[in-house]
């Protein structure tokens, strides 16, 4: 009797055991949004917390329009921010932002199409801003972050198409 009853015990401490497994993999979902993507790391920060491919791609457009915004400001505090480049880098950047919510706008319309020609234009303007420097034979200041900006607007481009 005693013996049958650990039995027991011990096939609900396996369930119990089993169902917290279960949801250790349901919880790990967003990891695995980013199993196709470019910049794995990146893209696993970008979508934490998010466990479907609609939501990790709203939170790409979010956190690009504050990066962007970052990057504004870290152009405008650096030493050459009066120059050419600097002008049409801040231009680019603005015509990023204004993108990045028309992005947002074509998400809400489950508009794909739309949002890739539109998160595709962002990663132009991002380009823009590095060309304008390389042209200049100058050394841009926001040339780490601007890099980070458009692996973070292609990993958008690759969730997007896990978008149903
Ligand atoms: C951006 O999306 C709009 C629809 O909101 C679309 O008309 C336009 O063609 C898109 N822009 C680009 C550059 O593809």
């Amino acid at each position: 009797m005693a013996i049958k009853h650990c039995k027991c015990l011990s096939l609900l401490l396996f369930l119990a055991m089993f169902s917290i497994f279960l949801a250790g993999i349901a919880e790990s979902r967003p990891v695995n949004l980013c199993g196709g993507a470019d910049y794995k790391r990146l893209c696993q920060k970008i979508v934490k917390g998010q466990n479907s491919p609609l939501g990790a791609t709203y939170e790409v457009v979010h956190q690009l329009i504050s990066e962007t915004k970052r990057a504004k400001r870290m152009l405008s505090q650096s030493a050459s921010s009066k120059s050419q480049a600097a002008q049409i880098c801040k231009e680019n950047f603005d015509d990023a932002l204004f993108d990045l919510h028309v992005c947002i706008t074509n998400q809400n319309n489950h508009d794909k199409g739309s949002f890739n020609s539109n998160l595709s234009a962002v990663v132009a303007d991002y380009v823009a801003c590095d060309d304008a420097y390389t042209e200049a034979g100058q050394i841009s200041p926001v040339d780490k972050l601007n890099k980070k900006l458009q692996n973070m607007a292609d990993i958008g481009l690759y969730l997007e198409t896990l978008v149903h």
